[in-house]
């Protein structure tokens, strides 16, 4: 009878699993903030990709993360067809087809020595700041390569205003008139992305508040969200999700394009860190949380749990 009339479903497809791929490794390397997920090599991303599409998860969404070495202050191997994560995408593509949707993190910050999201300039006064259009030309070479690396679908994280639309206005020209636009429309500076940064190994210091919605605001979400569709996005999304809940349901409300949401890695790494104390019951948390997030409006979620909750709803 619970079933008959449950109001809400959660279904593996709803679900899409974010992954890092890491160049220079020998074998996976376990994120130690984020028990359970690892930085992976070519083998193993496929590998994880398969053990993911075989319980029902449609869309994968890659990070690179490249050798320090290799990171400069234009992020220039965002869009070097070798580098990390363009690699990966093809290797990904290749293996999987249309089978598997294959979505890319299309931001600089993994890429940049100093790990912000957007080419870095000085304001008048010698502050370090981050410069909203000259970092918007940075983006359409990179999801112009993505998509040639055969993505599916590219995801701006990095919150220039404008980036949907240059993206798309990129992608159009290049031919890509059929890879979609996932845009974190409402991305909130959270404390809640900490084990991500340990994920990609980031250089950042200092924050990202310049670019980054304050937690304060609703409001202001509803008109980046506005916005981001006018310029072109086929979806929109709220990060993080579970402190967000109120924002995810505001836009759900409104928004005329599926809207995604994003359990980022701080919720991940108290749920797993919980449960691995037996303060909580790790599955049904997981499951609790993820339903809630469904409740709330989302259609599709972003979750380092995508596969192990896929698994709990199959058996
Ligand atoms: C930026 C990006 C971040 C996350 C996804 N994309 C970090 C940030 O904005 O600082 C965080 C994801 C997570 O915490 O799980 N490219």
């Amino acid at each position: 009878m619970r079933e008959f009339v449950a109001e809400t479903t959660l279904r593996p497809a709803d679900l899409i699993l974010p992954m890092f791929i890491a160049d220079g490794l020998g074998t996976p390397r376990e994120i130690s903030s984020m028990p359970g997920v690892q930085q992976h090599t070519f083998d193993s991303l496929k590998a994880a990709a398969h053990e993911a599409l075989d319980v029902g998860v449609r869309c994968v969404d890659l990070f690179g993360v490249p050798l320090d070495a290799d990171k400069d202050a234009d992020g220039s191997q965002a869009w070097n067809p070798k580098g990390i994560l363009n690699r990966a995408l093809h290797e990904l593509r290749a293996e999987f087809g249309d089978d598997l949707l294959i979505m890319a993190d299309t931001c600089l910050d993994e890429f940049t020595d100093h790990g912000h999201c957007g080419v870095v300039g000085q304001d008048r006064w010698g502050r370090t700041v981050v410069d909203n259009d000259a970092t918007l030309t940075r983006y359409q070479q990179m999801a112009v390569a993505q998509a040639d690396a055969g993505a599916h679908i590219v995801s701006p994280s990095g919150m220039m205003d404008g980036q949907v639309l240059a993206i798309r206005e990129a992608l159009d020209d290049a031919g890509h008139q059929d890879v979609s636009i996932m845009a974190y429309s409402a991305k909130y500076a959270s404390a809640f992305y900490g084990p991500f940064r340990e994920a990609v190994g980031s250089s950042l210091e200092g924050d990202r508040r310049t670019y980054q919605q304050d937690p304060a605001n609703l409001r202001e979400s509803l008109l980046e969200v506005e916005l981001d569709i006018d310029e072109g996005a086929d979806f929109v999304m709220v990060k993080p999700a579970l402190p967000y809940l109120d924002v995810l349901r505001a836009v759900a409300d409104v928004s005329p394009v599926p809207v995604a949401a994003y359990q980022v890695s701080g919720e991940y790494a108290m749920i797993q860190a919980a449960g691995r104390n037996g303060w909580i019951d790790l599955d049904a948390v997981m499951m609790e949380s993820l339903t809630s997030i469904k409740r709330a409006g989302a259609n599709q979620i972003l979750t380092y749990f995508a596969t192990d909750a896929a698994k709990v709803l199959h058996v």
